[in-house]
């Protein structure tokens, strides 16, 4: 049997006609670039969040620089986020022109590690980044009191969570701007790339859709700017996707239950951990090798069995070859929760229209693996 990693199009075929639909209205309009349908869009996903702006861009990691942008982070500024996300969240404070700070994860979430952000904050710190990493909200409560206390911005990078929430907070309620990305791999994603920023903050509302349109807002005037929009076709998929997002959030909770039963007696591995109160949305369930040395051969087994696993993310940002290729990074005390999950890490597949004998296979070649370990 082979299990692939996605699902994308049992996905497409699934809601075929309402997404097929939209891409029909869209090319009936005429308009395709800033047109309605990325309007309809950007309202929905403001109330999906409760917020009271939703801007669609071209991909999450603009989302992320086109916020600080607005927000005057720059040159001589210091960000604070952790090593162990994807190379994005970094990348954006590097465009932005800011210095990344890099602080620890928690050894059980692996999001970043509040008590390690206090710690790490200078007079030249503006903001933290938060990941909610693999489909978990960070501390946010924490974050937000640290923030409050040192005067400090807080930007999410929700590019994983999206209908996560933590204990008594919802995304995009403790913090100053949400970002998300669309790209086809994520828990919402489109055919391609697209991201968006979801705000209460209308500062940041007015300078992202001015920057996000080569500094326009009105025909012939411009200021400064980019081009980074969230196309209507892409706008089109993602409305009729997002109507199921809570649906295939559940699946991906039912899923992770199957998989964290089935290997809970297994000696090699360590499960993921979810937060009491807290709905992870497992955007990937990662599970780690007791062992840093076991994890190739162990992604090898299953890939050579036909399970399609892959490791995120198996080199941290700080270890990436050449880094920081002559930007401003500082690594703000030991990092070696971060790095102990880069080098233990194993993603299963996870995706809303798996089914049982497909996860029950996972599980059976991952106990038979742990059973010929020593
Ligand atoms: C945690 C995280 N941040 C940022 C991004 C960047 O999003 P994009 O690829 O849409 O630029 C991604 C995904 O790609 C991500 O997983």
């Amino acid at each position: 049997m082979k299990v692939e990693f996605y699902g994308h199009v049992r996905q497409y075929h699934n809601i075929k006609s309402e997404i097929d639909a939209n891409i029909k209205e869209v090319l009936e309009s005429g308009q395709y670039v800033m047109g309605p349908m990325l309007k309809r869009f950007e309202g929905e996903l403001a109330k999906y969040h409760g917020t009271t702006f939703a801007v669609g861009v071209g991909n999450g990691t603009d989302a992320i620089w086109l916020t600080f942008m607005a927000l005057g982070i720059g040159p001589g500024d210091e960000v604070i986020t952790q090593p162990n996300t994807f190379f994005a969240t970094a990348e954006a404070i590097w465009i932005a022109g800011a210095t990344a700070v890099f602080v620890d994860c928690d050894p059980k979430t692996k999001c970043i590690d509040p008590a390690k952000v206090e710690a790490a904050i200078t007079p030249k710190t503006k903001a933290i980044i938060p990941v909610h990493l693999y489909g978990q909200c960070a501390d946010m409560k924490a974050i937000r009191k640290i923030a409050d206390k040192h005067k400090l911005y807080v930007i999410e990078d929700n590019a994983q969570g999206i209908g996560a929430h933590g204990d008594g907070f919802k995304v995009a309620e403790l913090s100053d701007a949400t970002a998300t990305s669309f790209i086809i791999q994520k828990n919402l994603g489109t055919f391609g790339d697209s991201g968006a920023l979801v705000t209460n903050n209308e500062k940041i509302d007015t300078a992202v859709r001015k920057l996000r349109n080569h500094g326009s807002n009105q025909r012939n005037v411009h200021s400064f700017g980019f081009n980074s929009r969230l196309d209507d076709l892409h706008a089109g998929i993602l409305s009729a996707k997002l109507k199921h997002i809570d649906a295939w959030n559940d699946l991906r909770r039912k899923w992770a239950g199957r998989y964290t039963a089935g290997l809970k007696g297994a000696k090699n591995f360590t499960l993921p951990s979810e937060r009491n109160g807290y709905r992870h949305v497992y955007h990937l369930y990662i599970i780690e090798t007791k062992k840093a040395q076991q994890r190739d051969a162990f992604v090898k087994f299953l890939n050579d069995n036909g399970i399609d696993a892959k490791t995120h993310y198996s080199i941290a940002i700080h270890h990436q070859a050449g880094s920081p290729w002559g930007k401003g990074a500082r690594i703000a005390g030991s990092v070696s929760n971060a790095e102990q999950n880069a080098a233990t890490c194993v993603s299963l597949p996870i995706f809303p229209e798996l089914n049982e004998q497909e996860v029950d296979h996972v599980i059976s070649k991952c106990l038979e693996w742990d059973n010929g370990q020593k």
